[in-house]
């Protein structure tokens, strides 16, 4: 299994596997040696779809030396584009939208037994894979989906139509999931959604969940993605305010700066709002560090309307940004509109945004020097094997020399140079190993 784009195909890849393993398939370490190949796909923009054709033309060439080899599609992709596949690539055995993965045994066994071509793009309004749980990969992270699917409709994006109505997963079987997470030597829980403060189940609404999460023994570290601004309101910020691990740091989308846009975006917030609720954070959560995510050269979006967006970034300064060029998703509202902005236009303004968005990522990095930060030890440095790199609560990654630490331990870091997006620095303190080795 291949996975791309976001987390949470990450985490629907693991679900995925886990069923598969149960049901007594076992996952291959080579393609070539793969009886089955499946590729988890991402919609998202026209880029990411453009990977995927790429890499079935490779898996074509592949199934023509080995023709019982079963190719499938999987994820926002096989949703959205089901039709094109079935009439361009007859290779393809198999597509299924993201509410059809629990039939992937069972279809499995069918094939082996027809041959036939399976597609299964049907929405759920209420699968949320309650009761499955993940083979997970060890590691640090453990992804756990919280609510499934989008009803907000921004008029740029596919995801409402590839992952259809929002729904979300009872607070005993996300705590569960969690529990069992630690047990396997997990110390960061990332709740996953593609909003996850729509989050509701029963009474229980996204400040309740992650209240609970919290409680957990053993959970060090929590982290969630995405919150939509519209609703994020102050419970959630003194929930995280009153738990020492979940982790001080949100993501949270601007879009774009300008009102008009906003609307044409169907945002749902004007800029003034978006202002104060970073206000309102940065109050609330003193340190925490704010991303973002940004688009540019939506349809009709004018010089003028783009500097809004450099102001408002200018006013927040970010602590880092995914910043986008616009791309027109059939099917959506915006490819409607006549007033698309030129490719040339969006380099231009996405290398000034970029530009910016470094000016701040510095400002805000450098405030941490001199401060002795919390890290928690993840990896080695890609630059170096005498340094790791971990990161901040505030989501900041800091390079330091190995010393005595071990992944995984949690060390006291003070900072003492902030170049590039990283911030580097010297151990203090090696604290507890956060869990039994691995
Ligand atoms: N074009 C460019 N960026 C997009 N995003 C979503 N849809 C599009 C699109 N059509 C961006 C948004 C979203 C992030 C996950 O991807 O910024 O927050
Ligand atoms: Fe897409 Fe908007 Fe839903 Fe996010 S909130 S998934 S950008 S429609």
């Amino acid at each position: 299994m291949e996975t791309y784009g976001c987390q949470m195909n990450v985490a629907d890849s693991e679900l995925v596997a886990g069923m598969m393993e149960k049901s007594g398939f076992a996952e291959s370490d080579s393609e070539s040696g793969a009886d089955a190949v499946f590729l988890n796909t991402c919609a998202i923009r026209e880029h990411a779809e453009d990977k995927i054709h790429s890499r079935l033309g490779k898996l074509r060439m592949l199934k023509s030396e080995n023709p019982g080899m079963i190719i499938g599609i999987m994820g926002c992709m096989a949703q959205h584009l089901k039709d094109n596949i079935l009439q361009n690539k007859p290779f393809v055995d198999f597509v299924l939208g993201p509410d059809s993965y629990r039939r992937i045994p069972e279809l499995l066994r069918r094939h082996e037994e027809t041959s036939a071509s399976v597609v299964d793009t049907r929405l759920s309004r209420f699968e949320v894979y309650e009761n499955l749980y993940p083979s997970r990969q060890e590691g640090i992270n453990a992804w756990i989906s919280i609510m499934r699917g989008c009803d907000k409709f921004c008029t740029f994006c596919i995801v409402p139509f590839t992952r259809g109505r929002e729904r979300s997963r009872p607070v005993e079987s996300i705590v569960k999931e969690a529990q069992q997470a630690v047990d396997h030597g997990f110390v960061e829980i990332t709740l996953l959604g593609q909003n996850v403060n729509s989050y509701r189940h029963c009474d229980a609404r996204f400040p309740e969940l992650l209240d609970a999460v919290a409680q957990i023994p053993g959970v060090m570290r929590i982290r969630f993605t995405s919150p939509h601004p519209e609703d994020v309101d102050d419970d959630m910020l003194f929930v995280i305010r009153d738990h020492a691990n979940i982790c001080n740091s949100v993501h949270l989308p601007l879009q774009a700066g300008a009102d008009r846009i906003l609307q044409r975006m169907n945002r749902t917030y004007a800029q003034a709002q978006f202002l104060s609720l970073t206000e309102r954070i940065r109050n609330i959560l003193p340190g925490c560090g704010i991303s973002t995510d940004i688009i540019v050269g939506f349809p009709g979006e004018t010089e003028e309307e783009f500097d809004e967006t450099l102001a408002v970034m200018e006013k927040i300064k970010f602590d880092s940004a995914f910043t986008f060029k616009y791309s027109s998703r059939p099917g959506t509202k915006a490819a409607e509109y006549s007033d698309h902005i030129s490719e040339e236009v969006k380099e231009v303004r996405l290398a000034k945004l970029l530009d910016l968005q470094h000016e701040h990522t510095l400002f805000r990095n450098r405030q941490e020097i001199g401060k002795t930060v919390n890290v928690l030890v993840e990896k080695e440095s890609k630059k170096s094997s005498s340094e790791w790199a971990g990161r901040t609560d505030n989501n900041k990654w800091v390079i330091f020399p190995k010393g005595s630490a071990e992944i995984f331990d949690f060390v006291d870091v003070t900072i003492i140079d902030a170049r590039g997006v990283s911030l580097f620095g010297e151990i203090i303190q090696v604290g507890k190993k956060s869990h039994a080795v691995v």
